[in-house]
């Protein structure tokens, strides 16, 4: 698990003050392009976040770099930046550990005996907020331990983000030791690997589950998917949160063109689609299947 951000007192530094009418600029800025729906109460956390852009674009003031992100015509190539700073990536091995339960007991056995499957073509699975990639390869340990009792079920994972930060950690597979708590000691044996020497304190994912994965830049706000193949299941787990009931629907809308009928779609425990208008229905606590 990441470290909680602690909140920041920056009213000491005057260079640091974020007046609420800029941070209001912010807040437009960044639901506009990444649908991210930031509260007044998250001020300083936003000022805390920003310090380091204002260190490597050598700007003095927050309100400057407000100036240059919304004024200027070369702060498109800030955006990504900006973007990556104020994403929250806070995601788990084994997270809400019901799903994969769930996957296990009720979704991979439907999915194969619905099959299509008897094709070569794999299984498609989707982490559409994907962060680090925990969720992503927690799913490749499931369907990996899945095919180890029940037979052949060739699977394909895509990992997804708007932060390009993450994007890299996930693609390398390499996590703090510390993180792997919640993985069962059977699987950690199995797909972690550790280091060679005891000083080194990371694990690497083995590579036969990387090899089952891709990863991509994919903002939620701009519809779209990583595959041209449709979704048997896809996990969108703690990014709704972040969103407004209308970019909920929005987002939601455009991954279920990507879902196969009778494929799964997981939303987190403490996210709901009541008052959305989906072609989902209910199976399970946070977890629906496509009409
Ligand atoms: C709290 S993490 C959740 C990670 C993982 N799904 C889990 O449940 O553990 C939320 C992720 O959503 C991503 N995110 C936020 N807005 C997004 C958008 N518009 N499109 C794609 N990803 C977005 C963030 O970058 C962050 O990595």
């Amino acid at each position: 698990m990441q470290p909680q951000e602690a909140y920041h007192d920056t009213t000491n530094d005057p260079a640091m003050v974020l007046r609420t009418v800029d941070f209001r600029r912010l807040a437009d800025l960044i639901e506009r392009r990444a649908g991210i729906n930031l509260p007044q109460h998250k001020m300083a956390l936003v000022a805390h976040r920003l310090q380091r852009r204002l260190r490597a674009l050598k700007i003095a003031t927050l309100r400057d770099y407000c100036d240059f992100l919304l004024t200027n015509e070369q702060a498109e190539a800030e955006m990504p930046h900006f973007i990556n700073a104020l994403t929250t990536n806070k995601t788990e091995f084994f997270r809400e550990p019901s799903h994969f339960d769930f996957l296990t007991e009720v979704a991979l056995p439907d999915l194969h005996s619905r099959r299509h499957y008897n094709s070569a073509l794999p299984l498609m699975a989707w982490s559409a907020a994907c962060s680090t990639g925990m969720e992503v390869y927690t799913l490749a340990m499931v369907l990996a331990e899945w095919n180890e009792t029940h037979g052949n079920l060739p699977f394909m994972i895509h990992g997804t983000d708007i932060d390009t930060n993450v994007l890299q950690d996930a693609a390398r597979a390499v996590y703090h030791h510390e993180v792997i708590e919640p993985v069962p000691t059977a699987l950690r044996h199995k797909y972690l690997l550790r280091p060679r020497t005891s000083s080194d304190e990371t694990i690497r994912i083995a590579p036969e589950l990387r090899a089952r994965t891709r990863w991509g830049h994919l903002n939620l706000m701009e519809g779209g998917s990583p595959s041209d193949r449709p979704f048997d299941i896809v996990f969108c787990r703690n990014v709704l949160i972040y969103f407004s009931k209308e970019t909920q629907q929005l987002v939601l809308e455009s991954i279920c063109k990507h879902i196969v009928p009778g494929g799964y779609l997981f939303v987190s425990h403490s996210e709901t689609l009541n008052g959305l208008s989906l072609p989902v229905k209910s199976v399970a606590p946070s977890t629906y299947v496509r009409l």
